[in-house]
């Protein structure tokens, strides 16, 4: 009978172990204020009030590179300096434009190559 006690409390331990998990993010957007003169290891975010549909926004990822240089290939890159929105969520995109027998460069590790189709 002890020994089931024992189990049973055990348990309600544990159960209240696995419910203690990260919180929520404390904001769903941080977006980028690159006007600002403080610096910060990254860029510290804009006014939520002054935040606006232009913060999430590129016009661009849909064109065509020239693909008319040596590696008959273009790559179009976005990370939070074209989208202000991307602060601190790590994702970037990228448009890759490859010409018949074209190529790139691999010049990053194999955790780095994610992209968003
Ligand atoms: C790319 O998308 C923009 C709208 O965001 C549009 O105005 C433009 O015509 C598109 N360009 C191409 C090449 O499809
Ligand atoms: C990629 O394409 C853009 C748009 O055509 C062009 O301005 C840029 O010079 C190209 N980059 C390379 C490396 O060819």
């Amino acid at each position: 009978m002890a020994s089931t006690m024992l189990i049973v409390v055990l348990l309600a331990i544990a159960s209240l172990l696995v419910l203690a998990s990260d919180p929520g993010s404390l904001q769903d957007f941080c977006v980028a204020d690159k006007a600002s003169p403080v610096l910060v290891n990254g860029f510290v975010y804009k006014n939520p009030m002054d935040v606006n549909a232009g913060d999430f926004f590129f016009s661009g990822l849909n064109k065509t590179g020239n693909t008319n240089n040596r590696l008959g290939s273009n790559v179009t890159t976005v990370d939070v300096n074209k989208i202000a929105g991307l602060n601190t969520l790590g994702i970037s995109l990228a448009h890759i434009d490859f010409a018949f027998t074209g190529s790139t460069h691999h010049t990053h590790t194999p955790e780095q190559r994610r992209y968003l189709r």
